[in-house]
């Protein structure tokens, strides 16, 4: 093993892979496959395949159909976040929760929406699931702000850090969408099965969505696991770690 991939392998707590006699093996610790056997082959896009929209998604408009949203510039686009009270969500929080980084970046990284730090600070991904992605970015080489973008689908808390309702997440998809058309990031990375399934426009198992490029209108989309999740489900982490190595390889 390299010396880099040690460091990722400890960034994502997946370090030592080797333990003494009569302690479990990490395989037990950790069922999936370790780092260093993440494919290296660069995985195809998978082709824009016209794919029938769900239920759950079937109002979310496009960015042309919001008269407004589609031509508005960063500052304009902040400010009509900023002044946003479309949906109920926005009664309930303290601040909508723009979005944050370079905003000529290569990399979209794209969560479901503010928790409580995060409404409390005005920015994506600030509490532990932030310091995760941190170091899920650190492990790739990347840094928040530099060529990397952090967005969520929804600009508001939901109440009790519940999951986006349908109709509130079809209310705000309007502003990442116009958030991704300026971006023009090379690729962007749903973290979860909420941004997962806004930007696919269908739902399926995450499990099932990973580890082949999507298109989101000519960008490649990877999915991955939300650091959240990962948070309570540490023996997941060496699969993100392969979305991330896949994610690399695509950027190659
Ligand atoms: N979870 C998210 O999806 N987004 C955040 O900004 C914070 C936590």
């Amino acid at each position: 093993m390299n010396v880099r991939d040690e460091q990722v392998l400890r960034e994502l707590n997946l370090y030592p892979l080797w333990v003494r006699r009569g302690v479990p093996a990490q395989e037990e610790l950790v069922p999936a496959p370790v780092a260093s056997q993440a494919p290296a082959v660069r995985p195809e896009v998978q082709a824009a395949a016209p794919v029938a929209k769900a239920p759950l998604l079937a109002d979310v408009p496009e960015v042309a159909s919001i008269p407004g949203v589609a031509s508005l510039d960063w500052p304009a686009l902040k400010e009509k976040v900023r002044a946003c009270e479309a949906c109920k969500l926005r009664a309930g929080c303290t601040q909508t929760v723009f979005g944050v980084g370079d905003e000529q970046a290569d990399w979209l990284f794209v969560g479901e929406g503010p928790g409580t730090e995060e409404d409390a600070q005005g920015e994506p991904f600030v509490g532990q699931a932030g310091k995760l992605l941190d170091n899920m970015l650190f492990s790739i080489g990347l840094k928040r702000g530099d060529n990397v973008y952090i967005a969520n689908v929804v600009k508001c808390q939901p109440p009790n850090d519940r999951n986006p309702a349908a109709d509130e997440i079809a209310t705000c998809m309007p502003y990442l969408q116009q958030q991704i058309a300026l971006i023009k990031p090379k690729l962007i990375i749903a973290l979860g099965k909420t941004a997962a399934t806004a930007l696919l426009g269908r739902d399926a198992p995450l499990g099932s969505l990973r580890g082949t490029p999507h298109d989101y209108h000519g960008t490649p989309l990877l999915i991955t696991y939300h650091p959240a999740y990962l948070l309570r489900s540490p023996g997941e982490k060496s699969k993100a770690w392969q979305d991330l190595k896949s994610a690399v390889s695509l950027m190659h």
